[in-house]
């Protein structure tokens, strides 16, 4: 076996550990459920964005996740299954979850229900109630049964840094955090995180993310509308029902501008080193190309051709980290309005994103 690459240590200390991308192989998965039965972290493949997996049963092995992502401990993990069936493991479902579950999964939707006590505290950061969801990605669910337990699971990347769409996104923000082990499972082909449902109350479902799963596509299979807290209420930090949802999160370290619209006009006014991002190709590419042809490549991208709200949140945090590792001063992006489809996981998003940064 070849010797894991290291990254370059300028201080004269330990090189940081880069973690090693394995293809998946039957004798990888096996491998890894290895790592994972025996209380190691791995990163793995979801179809919404990677996770950072352990043992969902074991408060030892996830204390590696929280180490791993410098994520603070009031911050609770999502337990992944192989398939609703094992839902009663680790929850106490209602009539409207078995519901949910029946319609929705496996896909990007989590359910925030009450716990069972063989859930550690630590998974819940000491909430009586639990996050659960089965991921779409094949891969997870056959790595979930070769372990034979539930895997919590955040996204992996370091704590309030945009979340990994790729392989090696993973390896880029983990490397030197205690993480050996990535499963290569492709491009996530959502690329937004699960939408959280909290089912806690016996008659009114709340939104607490929104995500990759629309909440109307919730409300038809419910047949009942799902609350939508106002977003002024999602800045209320700690006490904040579901602490990732604090204002700044998923941010580039480059600042960031929200607009409604950028057009060519709005460009020329900007200075030479910031960059833009549009939702779908400028009707009149020319007028952006002469004018990012005059200062740099890349200085206008675009995440779909005409809108589409699945190809904007495929693309919207790879495209976001690219542009990130470049030397701009500032970024700016438009923002989708509308309430339908990911229009508002996308929006959240972005909103985070350009948080406290201005
Ligand atoms: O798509 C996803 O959901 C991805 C993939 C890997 O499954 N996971 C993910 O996990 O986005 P994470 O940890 O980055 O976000 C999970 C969110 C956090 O905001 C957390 O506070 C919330 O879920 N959460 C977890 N347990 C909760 C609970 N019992 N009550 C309320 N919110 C909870
Ligand atoms: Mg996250």
């Amino acid at each position: 076996m070849p010797r894991p690459k290291v990254d370059a240590d300028q201080s004269g200390a330990l090189p940081a550990f880069r973690p090693r991308i394995f293809r998946p192989t039957p004798a990888n998965l096996a491998r890894l459920a290895a790592v994972l039965r025996s209380g190691g972290i791995v990163g793995v493949p979801s179809e919404t964005v990677y996770g950072l997996a352990a043992d969902a049963l074991s408060a030892e092995a996830c204390k590696r996740i929280f180490a791993a992502k410098g994520r603070p401990s009031t911050d609770p993990l999502i337990v992944h299954l192989a398939s609703s069936r094992e839902l009663d493991s680790v929850a106490v479902a209602s009539p409207t979850a078995y519901a949910l579950a029946s319609a929705c999964w496996p896909g990007p939707l989590t359910l925030v229900l009450p716990k069972r006590a063989e859930v550690p505290d630590l998974v819940t950061a000491g909430k009586a109630t639990v996050a659960v969801r089965v991921p779409a990605h094949p891969l997870f669910r056959r790595l979930i049964r070769l372990v034979g337990r539930p895997l919590a699971a955040p996204s992996a990347n370091p704590f309030g840094y945009i979340s990994p769409t790729t392989a090696l996104h993973v390896r880029e923000g983990l490397t030197g955090s205690g993480l050996r082990s990535i499963l290569q499972g492709g491009e996530c082909t959502v690329g937004v995180e699960s939408t959280i449902i909290d089912l806690t109350h016996p008659t009114r479902p709340l939104l607490l993310r929104p995500g990759g799963l629309p909440v109307e596509t919730i409300e038809g299979v419910l047949g009942q509308t799902v609350l939508r807290p106002p977003p002024a209420c999602l800045d209320i930090g700690e006490a904040a029902p579901a602490p990732g949802m604090l204002t700044q999160h998923y941010s580039p370290h480059t600042p960031l501008t929200l607009h409604t619209r950028i057009d060519a006009g709005i460009l020329e006014q900007l200075p030479e080193n910031e960059a833009v991002l549009l939702l779908r190709r400028p009707e009149k590419s020319a007028a952006f190309g002469v004018v990012s042809a005059k200062v740099a490549a890349n200085r206008v991208r675009w995440l779909s051709e005409r809108g589409e709200l699945e190809a904007i949140a495929h693309r919207l945090f790879g495209v976001l980290r690219a542009m990130d590792s470049e030397a701009w001063a500032r970024l700016h992006s438009e923002i989708p309005n509308g309430s339908e489809g990911l229009a508002p996981a996308i929006r959240d998003r972005l909103t985070r994103a350009a948080a406290r940064r201005n």
